[in-house]
């Protein structure tokens, strides 16, 4: 494993837990803390080195604990502050660290601080969210959407102005031009890191500072991603502000006055490379930057080496990059990016563990977990049941499968599940354990090699010619990484060397002489005799 060095995010494997679905240890339905603490030894048979936990602190979840009431207290379905110092600890005996999530563009509606400041126009805490009066015609002050749908603003009747949300109306926007507002996070950043977590994955980071002139965003074009065309308009004003950067400078300065220093993650939700990039800063903003670009790209082995290669061109300086398959607002990547297809699954999670960067993995990723199913009746997600059955996002949300018997070994047996279990005769991490060939089998593997061989976790990249549908590229001098991301046999030269791990497991160890050729779905890691002339 890397090291107890500060940088152990860059070479190390993160993976990210959901905690209302991963393991519920009080038979309620509802995964929570004490679960994640019983299950940390599978983690550490996995070879993970941190683990990222979804918003743990107190909320009414309108959007599941994406609405903060109390940015300091643990809510209670999921355990107590004496919880997470036992998982912080806990964790560290078996060396992983534990980074929690910020939420710091809104709270909930119930937060006392939105209680206030709703209560009237002269209340102090007024300007700590974002209040702007009607137009003459009484319509909204701009015309910002939301991300999920509507006006971003909601009218307060009884003070007769709008408040802003980017998201729900039960998620009202913070006022980060507000002093007072950014001392306060700064004392809820030391709270988090004096208990010893290690850091924070920060959501919608790029959103925080609005305009402050509220201009009106411009019409997205046929040019722009399609998931900014997704609102009709590119999202310039409502987030994506300059000073965003001083806000998260604030935050990396807070970061890094601790030893060892602490690491911000960032929810980078831009679909540009260069704005993505941006909030690297000059090595003092995000330590990492998710690359929704490789998210949301076709799985296709132009379309995905075009970001990649796109990304490690740019990036600046010392600047590291992150690579995820799935989070828990994206279908999960064997669905989404593989469509099903097992062999396809398994070179995914071989080109995830294998790319130039940090990794983070959904839970469920190690088991090649499909997205889940749910019934109308069955949807918690607020977006989900606005949009159903077109978009929601329960489906990669259901329950960790731990056991194929009743309650998947996630829950007591004859518990009904927060959101419903999957196939979990076909999918659980008991028979996965068992088998060899299995997925979880592969993904411990690959960790287990990207953890011994240095070149796989910081030798450099080189694209390697290959045929179409085959994209492939060399670690360091020696190590070829060969993917068949394409629908027909393919092949790529790669000379003298040895097949380290291949995604079928039975090429593992079988000699290379030239070219090697794979199957629809196969991946390769091959081990060169020699560097290349
Ligand atoms: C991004 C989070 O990942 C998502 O789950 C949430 O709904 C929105 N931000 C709003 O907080």
């Amino acid at each position: 494993m890397p090291d107890d060095s500060d940088q152990w995010w860059k070479e190390g494997v993160l993976y990210q837990i959901y905690p209302r679905s991963f393991a519920d240890s009080d038979g309620d339905g509802v995964g929570d803390l004490r679960g994640v603490i019983d299950r940390l030894d599978h983690l550490a048979w996995l070879g993970v080195d941190g683990i990222w936990l979804n918003p743990l602190t107190t909320s009414p979840d309108a959007d599941w604990g994406y609405d903060v009431s109390d940015y300091t207290a643990v809510q209670p379905v999921l355990g107590t502050l004496a919880d997470v110092d036992e998982l912080i600890a806990a964790a560290g005996e078996r060396k992983i660290k534990v980074l929690l999530d910020l939420v710091p563009n809104h709270t909930s509606i119930e937060h006392p601080w939105f209680v206030e400041s709703r209560s009237s126009r002269a209340n102090p805490k007024r300007d700590w969210y974002v209040w702007a009066d009607p137009k003459p015609d009484g319509s909204p002050p701009n015309n910002w959407q939301s991300s999920f749908g509507g006006s971003t603003w909601t009218l307060d009747e009884a003070t007769g102005q709008y408040y802003l949300h980017n998201f729900l109306a039960e998620q009202p926007d913070l006022n980060w031009w507000n002093e007072e507002v950014r001392d306060e996070f700064d004392r809820i950043l030391r709270f988090w890191f004096d208990r010893g977590v290690a850091g924070f994955r920060i959501d919608v980071v790029h959103m925080v500072v609005k305009d402050a002139l509220l201009r009106d965003n411009p019409p997205a074009t046929d040019d722009d991603h399609w998931m900014v065309q997704l609102t009709g308009q590119r999202q310039v004003y409502n987030g994506n502000r300059p000073e965003v950067h001083d806000v998260i400078r604030r935050w990396r300065a807070v970061a890094d006055s601790y030893d060892p220093p602490r690491i911000l993650v960032g929810e980078t939700h831009v679909f540009d490379t260069d704005a993505m990039l941006s909030f690297y800063g000059a090595g003092d903003e995000l330590n990492l930057a998710f690359n929704f670009l490789l998210l949301h790209a076709r799985f296709e082995a132009d379309a995905l080496r075009k970001i990649v290669e796109t990304t490690l061109a740019a990036i600046p300086g010392d600047s590291w990059p992150v690579w995820t398959g799935g989070n828990h607002d994206m279908y999960r990547f064997p669905s989404r990016w593989a469509d099903g297809d097992p062999a396809k699954t398994r070179c995914a999670l071989m080109m995830l563990l294998t790319l130039p960067g940090s990794v983070f993995l959904y839970y469920g990723d190690e088991l090649g977990m499909p997205d889940t199913e749910v019934a109308k009746d069955r949807l918690e997600d607020p977006v989900g049941k606005r949009l159903y059955p077109v978009y929601g996002r329960d489906p990669e949300r259901t329950p960790m499968p731990w056991s194929p018997g009743p309650g998947g070994g996630f829950t007591a047996p004859g518990v009904e599940p927060w959101l419903p279990l999957g196939n979990i005769a076909a999918c659980n991490v008991q028979d996965q354990r068992r088998d060899p060939d299995s997925v979880l089998s592969l993904c411990r593997d690959l960790i287990a090699l990207r953890a011994a061989v240095p070149d796989l976790r910081a030798g450099r990249y080189t694209l390697q010619a290959a045929d179409g549908g085959v994209w492939a590229w060399r670690r360091g001098d020696r190590i070829v990484v060969a993917l068949n991301v394409g629908d027909a046999p393919a092949g790529v030269e790669v000379g003298h060397g040895m097949v380290r791990i291949s995604t079928r497991r039975d090429r593992d160890g079988e000699r290379v002489a030239g070219s090697l050729k794979l199957e629809p779905g196969e991946g390769a890691i091959v081990w060169l005799d020699e560097p290349p002339s």
